[in-house]
This record gives C-alpha cells, structure tokens and sequence, in this order.
C-alpha cells in the first residue's frame, strides 16, 4: 500500500483524548495514595494485589482499584508482575508524595487554574484570558510555587557553580530575584555564598513564602523582601551581581515580558550577569525560507521536539496574556536594552539557562 492509499490513522486524536483521561487517572491515584501505599511495600519487594491495594488506600473493593492500576501500568507509572503491582522506578522517583523529588503536587498545580481551560478558545479569539482566570492563577501562585521549589533549587546551585567556573560569582554577592516565588532560587545562590544579600521581589501573597525559605537556612538577614510587581517597585540600578529571571517571562505580554528583560540588564549594570530560565518556544521562521535557503521548511518536527515547552507556553496563555518566550525574543530584546545573550546551558533536564550581560565597550566597538 502507497502512501497516497494508506488509511489514515486516528490515533494522533485519541492519543490528545487519552491526554485528558490520563492526567485524571494520575490524579486519581495520587488523592488515593496508591503510590504511596505500595511505596511501603517497596522494601518487601512483594507489591501489592488489586484486594491488597484496595484495603491500604481504603477503596471498597477491588474491581475499580484493579482497573485503576491496570490503567496507571499502560501508563508506564506501574508494573504488574502476575497479579501483584510495583512501583516503576519513574513512580519511585517522582510520584510519592514523600519522595526529595516529588512531583505530586506539580502534578495537580501545573495545569494552572482548570477554569482557564474551557476558556482557551475565547482566550485566543480576544488574546487574554478572563481576568477572573489571571486572579485565579495569582491565588495558586503560592501552591505552584511551592511545588516547584524543590527543582528550582537544584537548578540554582548548578547555575551557582556555573557562574563560579567564569568568575562571575564574587565571595559577597548582591543578587535580585524577580518573582522569587517559594525562595528555591535565593536560599539555593546564598548557600554557596553565605554572606550574600538578596533583593526578592515577588507579589504580596507569594513574598512570604520566600522569606520563610530564607528563615528556615538561618539567612533571613541577608534577604531584603520587596512586595509588588517587579517592573514598578523601586530596585537599586546596576548594584547587582546576578538578577534571575526564573519562569517568569512567559507568563508576560510581550511588552511587559521585554520591558522586565531591560529592567534586570539596567538592575546588573555593566559588570552583572542576567539569568534567564524559562521554557523557550521555538524561533520563529525566517522569511518563510529554510535553513538553506532552497525551499520551504518542513517545521513539524522542531514543533513536535518542542511539546514539552509548547504546551507549558499553552499553559501560560492560558491563564495570562503571556505568548511564552522564544531565544530569538531574548536575543533581540536583549540588544535593545544594550545586552547580549552570551550563552546557554542546561544543567537539570529541560531546564534552559540563559546568560545576559551588558554589550562591553570592546564587544561594541
Ligand atoms: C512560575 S513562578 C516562578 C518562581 C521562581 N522564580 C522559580 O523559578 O521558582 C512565577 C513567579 O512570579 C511571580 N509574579 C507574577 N507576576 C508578578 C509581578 N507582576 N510582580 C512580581 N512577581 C510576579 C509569581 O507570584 C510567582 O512567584
């Protein structure tokens, strides 16, 4: 069969349709505790049965835990061995709710507020969301936050030593945190650094869950919290060593997401570094031409690579008028405030880190 008179498959539809069924599904067994109840078997290595599980997350019975649990071992978060179900090792890792990397709460956090899905289609026709929808996601901020932290910390530190290796770290720095969010950013710079100062600037409802995290390393002292939106508060110009812009820009209109970015050039000055790390889409096309220059580009495939990034960009529009951010954004909106992106790395899967600095007079002339 050629391809002209092969059929055409639906399974790209049902594959979006399953999409939907088995983020409930995962979200069911997360509110039932079943990976945490068969985390305490884990030792034993003997699992669970379906009756066995039903008794330890008190289900009634196990016909419906059954065809739960088969249904979470298609989804690769289970293995079944005879009539017994085991953790995977992705469940082991991500899904118990006691886990150091516990994804649970990002499980339920992530997709934002769920009313700003049945909107989207309206959100795109007028270009933002109900601002019911926006309030809504400014109220969840402290629980998405919080969920997130534990990843953001880790991405800090590799950033902080990364910044060590070129010599951009000094022993006391001054570092600004824009939308510091649970504070995973500042308390992961100020432990290499423990007579640092950070400036942490986020929204009134989220600021003390920061200053908390700060409390809870003994450095609250260091930390200089400033409530109210990041592009209207008052902020000390070109004193910073390091201002990180973490998640944050794709969740802004263009013009307020390009103003931020020339806010943290103007914040580290000549000799600061800006860090930026977001979700990127990818650039968009050039004039229409590929790479080559001979004929139209196929992009299928730099989209499909992009879904992770795309669908949090989604996301954002969802609940914001934010469009996401691209690289090639960053790179022009970093020449307009007199910057430049001097370069990029990935230090925990998925996590894009970009470096700003100011154009030096040598790098101009
Ligand atoms: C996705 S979170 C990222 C938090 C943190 N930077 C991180 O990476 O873990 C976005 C943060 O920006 C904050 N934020 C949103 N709009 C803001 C604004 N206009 N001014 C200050 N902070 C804002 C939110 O409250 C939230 O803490």
């Amino acid at each position: 069969m050629n391809a002209a008179t092969a059929p055409v498959s639906p399974a790209p539809v049902w594959d979006v349709i399953n999409g939907f069924t088995s983020y409930w599904a995962l979200s069911a067994a997360l509110d039932l505790g079943v990976f945490d109840a068969l985390a305490e078997e884990a030792d034993a290595g003997t699992g669970l049965d379906a009756a066995q599980l039903a008794a330890a997350i008190g289900a009634a019975g196990p016909g419906p835990v059954t065809v739960l649990a088969e249904t979470l071992v298609a989804l690769d978060l289970l293995t079944a061995v005879e009539d017994r179900f085991h953790l995977t090792p992705a469940a082991e890792r991500f899904l118990v709710s006691t886990a150091p990397a516990s994804m649970a709460a990002l499980v339920r956090h992530s997709p934002g507020p769920p009313n700003a899905w049945p909107g989207l289609a309206d959100t795109v026709r007028t270009g933002a969301p109900e601002p019911t929808v926006t309030a809504d996601l400014i109220e969840l901020y402290p629980a998405l936050v919080r969920a997130t932290g534990p990843t953001q910390a880790g991405v800090a530190k590799a950033v902080a030593a990364e910044l060590e290796r070129r010599g951009w770290w000094p022993e006391q720095p001054t570092v600004v945190d824009l939308g510091c969010g649970s504070g995973a950013w500042l308390t992961g710079l100020l432990q290499s650094r423990p007579n640092g100062q950070v400036i942490a600037v986020d929204l009134p409802n989220v600021l003390p869950i920061a200053e908390q995290a700060a409390t809870d390393i003994g450095m609250r002292d260091q930390v200089i919290a400033v409530a109210g939106d990041y592009l209207d508060v008052t902020l000390p110009v070109a004193a910073a060593d390091v201002v990180v812009l973490a998640h944050v820009l794709r969740a802004e209109p263009t013009d307020r997401a390009q103003q931020l970015l020339a806010r943290a050039v103007e914040l580290a000055g000549a000799d600061g570094v800006v860090v930026v790390v977001d979700y990127t889409r990818p650039d968009p096309v050039r004039n229409g031409i590929g790479e080559d220059g001979g004929g139209a580009e196929d992009r299928s495939a730099v989209y499909g690579a992009a879904r992770h990034e795309l669908l949090l960009s989604l996301t954002m529009l969802a609940s914001t008028a934010g469009l996401g951010v691209t690289v090639a954004d960053l790179r022009s909106w970093a020449e307009a405030a007199g910057a430049e992106l001097v370069d990029s790395f990935e230090p925990v899967p998925r996590q894009h880190v970009r470096l700003i600095r100011s154009r030096t007079p040598e790098a101009t002339s």
